[in-house]
């Protein structure tokens, strides 16, 4: 049987919602395995949730929910995802499936009997976090955790563990023989030099939680949950249910994983499968973190990109583009939607589209939408196109999506630089129909490439270009190959274009120079009084100190925002020397400065005290 490709994404926790860097693991193993898939292999396709062990109870325990409700919630906005970026995955395999806890448990008792797993006492730190142990010398005085750095809790308890030591040797043997097993190359040796600093047994399982699955033999233990989750790799192809189907497709040919989580795939996995006699998989590709302004995504700090915001705004198409080509695969990048929307305009919009466009309007206007058979003798684009199937084929090959679209772009622009050159308008105008023609031909030769090229990364646009181009069926190598235009007409259709600029809606923002500036003068102002002013139902009248001799009163629209007690006392800023004016019967004098968004107006304030009329520079 024709062994199937296997690619894999982690399983994502049920604890969040997803965010662009789940989203970024899937769409590299999407990009991939729609490559390989092109390249005629039989690929299979996992991706799933991670849903046992502390971090989903805690945070199902703080929403009042079961942890079985959570992860019902939160699979559903995974799998909602997954459809809406075009993800072509053959299974998703959930932990609390049935077929997973029985694969867990055969494996586990088969490694209880070779004498792999054993009972012992532990002690240590675990950090509920990451869901990780740590010995003493890593959390330090502190007792933090050294990859996240939140407070890590003292455990000691009956565990069971795995003899981690025994693989430390048979691991280093296989690195040495397989160096493109951890990739890229910088990970690899990371890899290795933790496992040459020593391996120490692993504990896999615990007593103290019960959200997680049952030691087949000893109820009272849970086994841990990377123990647990590793494994799905396993179960969600048929491991206890469907051999013939599980040896079809094991071993996997790509794990793709973050580098957070590369020492669980790249030293603990491949342990695991040398003890359950599987053999190990071919490549574990790790990829960098995506992060804002140079720091983590996190809740609390509010700069977690969503990605059905990002695709709703821009197409997933603009969104895989982004992601793929902004920052090589292994290393951190920032997500900044400013460079978003300067790629969507550039490279998607001025680029790709408007060449098709531009294409497409001359066929229509030059030859009622027909390109002939003719002659040709120059074959440049033809040739170019076909060095860089050769090119791109090595880059994806190799998981340097940025290089691959860097080289379609390339042609791309040979193309474009191509109709410049020939100037098809001036053969038209001149009657100079044959090398018109020519000319034609050689563009359309040179967008079917480009769209096969383009597809696995932007599928939609790769199908929007094929049917515009006047080919049927889907764009394929086959299909690509089987086209001969030098035999056939090709009738093309300009129905919509690929991209649209987004125009940025913030308004432009007039410049104004220093002395502009120095002419307001911002002052600190005391309120010392707020009362009513008849009539109105949304300004307050306020007395405030401005350090002058008499108080001055300001009008100031904040009747439904604040009140009386919250104002008085306040330490504000104002604009001091704008022109008194009437208003609802009073003299305002002066403006105060407030920041305002959809839901709320917030006073600017000083920093502590300081004396009323002092000047803000
Ligand atoms: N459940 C484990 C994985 C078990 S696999 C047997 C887990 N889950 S996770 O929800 O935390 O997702 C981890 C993966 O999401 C990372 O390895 C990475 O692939 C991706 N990312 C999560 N945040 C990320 C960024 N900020 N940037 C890029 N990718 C990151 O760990």
């Amino acid at each position: 049987m024709n062994k199937h490709f296997y690619i894999t994404t982690p399983i994502y926790y049920v604890n969040d919602v997803p965010h662009i860097g789940h989203s970024y693991t899937t769409i590299a193993a999407d990009t991939y395995a729609r490559f390989k898939r092109f390249s005629g292999e039989n690929v299979f396709f996992l991706t799933g949730t991670d849903e046992h062990g502390q971090k989903i109870k805690k945070t199902a325990d703080k929403m009042g929910k079961t942890p079985i409700q959570l992860a019902d919630n939160v699979v559903i906005r995974f799998k909602d995802l997954w459809t809406k970026l075009n993800i072509t995955n053959d299974d998703f395999i959930r932990t609390t499936e049935k077929r997973h806890i029985e694969a867990v448990q055969e494996i586990f008792n088969k490694l209880y009997k070779k004498g792999d797993i054993y009972k012992d006492k532990y002690e240590g730190w675990y950090c509920v976090y990451c869901e990780s142990y740590f010995a003493d010398l890593d959390v330090g005085k502190e007792h933090l955790c050294p990859d996240c750095g939140r407070k890590v809790d003292k455990l000691t308890e009956e565990s069971y563990f795995f003899k981690l030591s025994k693989y430390e040797k048979p691991l280093l043997q296989y690195y040495k023989e397989h160096p493109e097993f951890v990739m890229p190359q910088s990970r690899y040796n990371e890899v290795t030099s933790f496992v040459k600093s020593g391996l120490k047994d692993l504990s896999i399982t615990r007593t103290s939680l019960d959200w997680g699955i049952p030691v087949p033999f000893d109820k009272k233990h849970v086994i841990y949950v990377w123990f647990d989750a590793l494994f799905n790799y396993v179960s969600g192809i048929g491991y206890t249910y469907d051999k013939d189907k599980f040896n079809s497709i094991w071993p996997p040919d790509v794990h793709f994983v973050g580098k957070d989580i590369l020492r669980f795939h790249a030293v603990f996995w491949p342990a695991f499968l040398m003890s359950a006699e599987l053999a190990l998989p071919k490549h574990i590709v790790a990829h960098g973190w995506w992060m804002i302004k140079e720091t983590k995504m996190s809740k609390s700090l509010g700069n977690v990109v969503d990605p059905l915001e990002m695709i709703e705004k821009y197409t997933r198409d603009a969104y895989r583009y982004f992601l793929l080509r902004e920052v090589p695969f292994g290393l951190d990048g920032n997500f900044s939607e400013e460079a978003f929307v300067n790629r969507l305009n550039s490279d998607l919009t001025n680029d790709l589209s408007n060449l098709l466009w531009r294409f497409l309007s001359m066929v229509e206007k030059y030859n009622q939408g027909l390109i002939k058979k003719v002659h040709v003798e120059d074959r440049y684009l033809e040739q170019e196109g076909r060095k860089a199937i050769e090119n791109i084929k090595q880059y994806m090959n190799r998981f340097a999506f940025n290089e691959a679209l860097e080289e379609i772009w390339s042609l791309i622009g040979k193309t474009n630089k191509y109709i410049t050159d020939k100037e098809p308008w001036v053969l038209k105008k001149k009657g100079e129909e044959e090398e018109l023609q020519e000319v034609l031909y050689n563009i359309l030769s040179s967008l079917r490439l480009i769209c096969f090229l383009i597809s696995p990364l932007l599928p939609d646009t790769a199908d929007k270009m094929w049917t515009q181009l006047g080919f049927l069926g889907k764009v394929t190598e086959k299909t690509i190959n089987d086209i001969n235009l030098d035999t056939e007409e090709v009738k093309v259709e300009k129905k919509e274009m690929l991209f649209h600029k987004f125009e940025e809606k913030i308004e432009k923002e007039e410049k104004i120079n220093i002395d502009e500036l120095k002419k307001v003068k911002l002052k600190v102002a005391k309120i010392i009084s707020c009362e009513e002013i008849k009539g109105s139902r949304k300004l307050w009248k306020l007395k405030i100190d401005v350090g002058e001799e008499n108080l001055r009163t300001l009008a100031a629209g904040l009747k439904d925002r604040y009140s009386p007690e919250e104002l008085i006392g306040k330490n504000i800023i104002i604009v001091s020397n704008l022109k008194p004016v009437k208003l609802m019967g009073i003299t305002s004098q002066g403006m105060l400065l407030a920041a305002e968004d959809k839901n709320n107006i917030k006073l600017l304030t000083v920093d502590g005290d300081i004396t009323p009329g002092s000047d803000i520079h």
